[in-house]
């Protein structure tokens, strides 16, 4: 597995890999304020549900640690509003509120000094990126738990290390696998319009030395026709309450062709991103994005005439009835998830 970390708090200071500039750059961004941090999140500099939080979390701390507070009070009142702030780069991973109200309830019962408070607002953070890996790892060992020597494994976006503080989710099993001699056959939808499988997901597995077959997404039909996929493996950005799952748009049409082939379709959800505040996909926000990353980011010249109208979701929400299997570092859920992912989550 690779040895990079997509997000990182060292020698004082919170790091990012600029994933906008793989796999061609490796730049690493120093993030200091607020604006960074919200604006690193918003343009994907650095993205992926679990990634988003812990950048959210240590944003809040590095944020906010010069503040010139003297009372707990005033200084609650920062860091709320601060996080108020980060909260609205983007609405679809549950992980950045969860990891933004995880930092802040933690302040608000917190009995010490203001100084003492950023001090634990930086563990509390540190906490979240190591119960990310430890969390991570567990998914891969369940995740390979499912899959067979051999296998031939369909990806969508990036749920690896680069979305993660380490192995990602859906990826973790390909990681674990590959060190057992799994010998994995693996195809990444490029994933339009942002290409995280191209990429990310290419970038990572084959320079981790798996076997990697890019396709483009509408390739995915035939490659599951030919015969080549036994799994689906996809990650989530926010789980509703009954099963229903969010991921990067086309996971929904995969789960839908997976069933046609009988294909096993797995998403990878930490507990991080199962919301059972919200009850059904349906409630869920999705992300829409600027009409040009479908038709000029990526190309030298516009790839349709200028200023045609444009759709651009970035999320598409994924029926609990076509998910075979949910895999949390908890544990594997199976049907009928209201329950089961309820019981899981009081784990
Ligand atoms: O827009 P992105 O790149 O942040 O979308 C990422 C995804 O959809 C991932 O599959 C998801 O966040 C899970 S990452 C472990």
């Amino acid at each position: 597995m690779i040895d990079i970390a997509s997000v990182e708090f060292k020698n004082n200071e919170l790091v990012i890999l600029d994933q906008t500039r793989l796999p061609g750059e490796e730049k690493y961004l120093t993030l200091e304020t607020k604006e960074d941090v919200y604006f690193a999140i918003k343009k994907l500099r650095v993205r992926g549900a679990p990634a988003i939080g812990i950048a959210a979390a240590f944003g809040l701390y590095v944020a906010t640690r010069d503040s010139e507070a003297e009372k707990m009070g005033e200084f609650i009142e920062e860091v709320e509003s601060t996080a108020e702030y980060l909260r609205k780069a983007r609405p679809t991973a549950v992980n950045l509120g969860w990891a933004l109200d995880r930092l802040v309830e933690k302040l608000r019962s917190f009995d010490g000094s203001v100084s003492a408070a950023k001090k634990m607002l930086l563990q509390e953070a540190r906490d979240i990126r190591q119960e990310d890996e430890d969390a991570c790892r567990s998914m891969g060992e369940y995740g390979l738990s499912l899959l067979s020597k051999g296998m031939g494994i369909l990806t969508h976006c990036n749920a690896g290390t680069l979305a993660t503080a380490k192995y990602g989710t859906s990826l973790a099993p390909l990681y674990l696998g590959q060190d057992k001699g799994y010998n994995f056959k693996v195809f990444a939808d490029e994933t339009r319009p942002v290409l995280q499988g191209s990429r990310l997901t290419a970038f990572e597995l084959s320079k981790a030395g798996i076997d990697v077959t890019l396709i483009c997404d509408s390739m995915a039909n035939q490659v599951m026709k030919n015969g080549w996929v036994d799994a689906v493996v996809v990650g989530c950005d926010r789980m509703a309450a009954n099963g229903d799952g969010a991921n990067k748009i086309g996971t929904n049409a995969l789960a839908i062709v997976a069933k046609e082939y009988n294909i096993p379709f797995y998403m990878f959800v930490p507990t991080s991103s199962l919301d059972l505040d919200t009850p059904t996909g349906d409630d869920i926000e999705i992300e829409l994005r600027d009409g040009d990353e479908i038709y000029k980011m990526w190309y030298e010249k516009p790839m349709a005439p200028e200023g045609i109208k444009t759709y651009n979701p970035s999320f598409d929400v994924t029926p609990a009835e076509l998910i075979t299997a949910i895999v949390t570092e908890k544990g594997i859920v199976r049907p009928p998830y209201a329950e089961n992912l309820k019981a899981i989550k009081e784990l």
